[in-house]
């Protein structure tokens, strides 16, 4: 089934100038990037984003993390994306991550694993709709989408 799930490159990823190695994992698996903008997110916007964990006891950490510098924030479409994107960003925690994931890979820590995405399709809709306008998504077709994943 086609959908659609956000990502966000986390604040480590632009200053660690790995935005576009991570977008290539993305891409090469065959995903499709349909909308992208690199923002400052503010106190509220992380707060909203991350609101159900308003209670736990990092929160404040999280905040301050995703408000520390800019993030990348990301639609991305394919088949069966959401859960496909989970397998490919890998262990919240990076040091349970298996290596070949993006936090396997590129993380050594829960406080800076690299990178959100959707964990539901509920979800996905919502945070799309929470950092992007209907008309920043550019959802176009492939010119072959028989086989060209
Ligand atoms: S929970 O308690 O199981 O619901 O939380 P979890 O799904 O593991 O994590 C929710 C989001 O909080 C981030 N997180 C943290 N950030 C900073 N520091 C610490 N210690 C920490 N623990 C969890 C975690 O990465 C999740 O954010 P996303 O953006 O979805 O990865």
């Amino acid at each position: 089934m086609m959908e659609q799930s956000f990502v966000m490159m986390k604040p480590d990823v632009a200053q660690r100038r790995l935005l576009g190695k991570i977008l290539t994992r993305f891409e090469e698996k065959g995903l499709q990037l349909v909308a992208m903008k690199l923002l400052q997110i503010d106190e509220s916007l992380a707060k909203e984003h991350y609101g159900e964990h308003a209670e736990k006891p990092f929160f404040n950490d999280l905040v301050s993390y995703i408000t520390s510098s800019p993030s990348l924030a990301m639609v991305i479409k394919g088949d069966d994306a959401i859960s496909l994107i989970r397998k490919i960003v890998g262990a919240t925690n990076p040091k349970e991550a298996d290596l070949g994931t993006i936090r396997g890979d590129f993380a050594m820590d829960m406080g800076r694993n690299v990178i959100h995405a959707s964990d539901a399709p509920e979800s996905a809709k919502r945070e799309i709709a929470l950092f992007f306008d209907d008309d920043e998504i550019c959802d176009y077709q492939m010119v072959d989408d028989s086989w060209i994943y």
